[in-house]
């Protein structure tokens, strides 16, 4: 970025989540972060106070709405509530990973769409416009009746295996829903896809995988999904890679959840080389392990608020 330009009357703020990435966003911007508290009185009731003027101003609310994930929504909805009372000129969310997102359709009798709920919600409370990371479907774009700009760190992840150069890598979608983004990974590490095809047990985390796609006999193989939660997917697919004569075993996807001990889950297959995520969701640093790498989206998501608050293109920063 060149930072000569006049960022005038920007302002970043850090709701809670994510300090560590909302600073480093302010870095790339030059500018000091927001200030602002968030706290809980004793009957859990949240409470917010923005302590700076934002009356007109271009304000970024940075909050992946990750674990604890209802906390994280109302303390952002609080937020902007506080923010549109103050008079913001114009109230952007930054949420690097949203929250919900699989809940996306009604795929079975009585069950909610959450992910259109929290749409609701975000745009009830204020919200002029959203600045969000490879979400879960694409479509999640229409839930809102605002502008959404969906970033991408797959570039960012290609880049990182592209320069690992890996000889004869096939890259392995975690499932068929993923494949089309699997297949753009693939394209730009000159690899072939395969595709391992799962099914989901009931409405817990259970997952069992039925098929692979292609072949992956004596090659390493990357697999990519866009989150990586309990880790169940990933693990059943490794083992099913490894059974069909992959040799060496990569990972990695957009998002790092990883609930219930994932990282040690993951981690602890055997066969398996690196893990790679993007910091789109904090990660404890007591939980990092050896084989875990994760890349900064701090650059990305500073350069797309760089250019909303001085009106260029964000879609340019994406064609290459
Ligand atoms: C689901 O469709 C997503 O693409 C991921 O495969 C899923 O979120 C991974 O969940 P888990 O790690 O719990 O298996």
């Amino acid at each position: 970025m060149n930072s000569s330009y006049q960022l005038g009357d920007l302002a970043v703020f850090s709701v809670g989540a994510h300090p560590k990435l909302s600073s480093a966003i302010c870095e790339y911007l030059h500018i000091p972060l927001g200030q602002m508290e968030v706290k809980k009185f004793n009957n859990e009731n949240t409470f917010v106070r923005i302590l700076e003027n934002v009356r007109s101003r271009d304000v970024f609310f940075v909050q992946p709405t990750s674990a604890p994930v209802n906390d994280n929504i109302m303390e952002l909805l609080i937020t902007i509530d506080a923010a549109k009372r103050a008079s913001a000129g114009r109230i952007t969310v930054v949420i690097p990973y949203y929250g919900y997102g699989r809940t996306d359709k009604k795929d079975q009798p009585r069950v909610p769409i959450t992910a259109r709920l929290v749409a609701d919600l975000l745009t009830t409370a204020g919200a002029d416009r959203v600045v969000t990371v490879d979400l879960h479907a694409g479509q999640i774009q229409g839930f809102f009746n605002i502008p959404v700009d969906e970033l991408t760190v797959v570039p960012l992840l290609v880049d990182y295996f592209l320069k690992k150069k890996i000889p004869d890598l096939v890259v392995a979608a975690t499932d068929v829903g993923i494949s089309k983004a699997a297949r753009d990974v693939a394209q730009r590490l000159n690899a072939p896809l395969a595709i391992v095809e799962k099914r989901r047990i009931g409405n817990d985390d259970s997952t069992e995988v039925l098929s692979l796609i292609g072949d992956v006999k004596g090659r390493p193989v990357l697999t990519f999904d866009d989150e990586i939660d309990t880790g169940g997917s990933l693990v059943s697919a490794l083992g099913a890679l490894k059974k069909a004569g992959a040799t060496q075993l990569y990972a990695t996807a957009s998002h790092g959840v990883f609930s219930n001990g994932a990282i040690d889950r993951i981690c602890g297959v055997s066969d398996l080389e690196e893990l790679v995520v993007t910091d789109t969701v904090p990660t404890d640093e007591e939980k990092s392990h050896p084989k875990l790498t994760i890349l900064q989206s701090c650059d990305l998501l500073g350069e797309a608020i760089y250019r909303i608050h001085n009106g260029h293109s964000v879609g340019e920063m994406f064609t290459y």
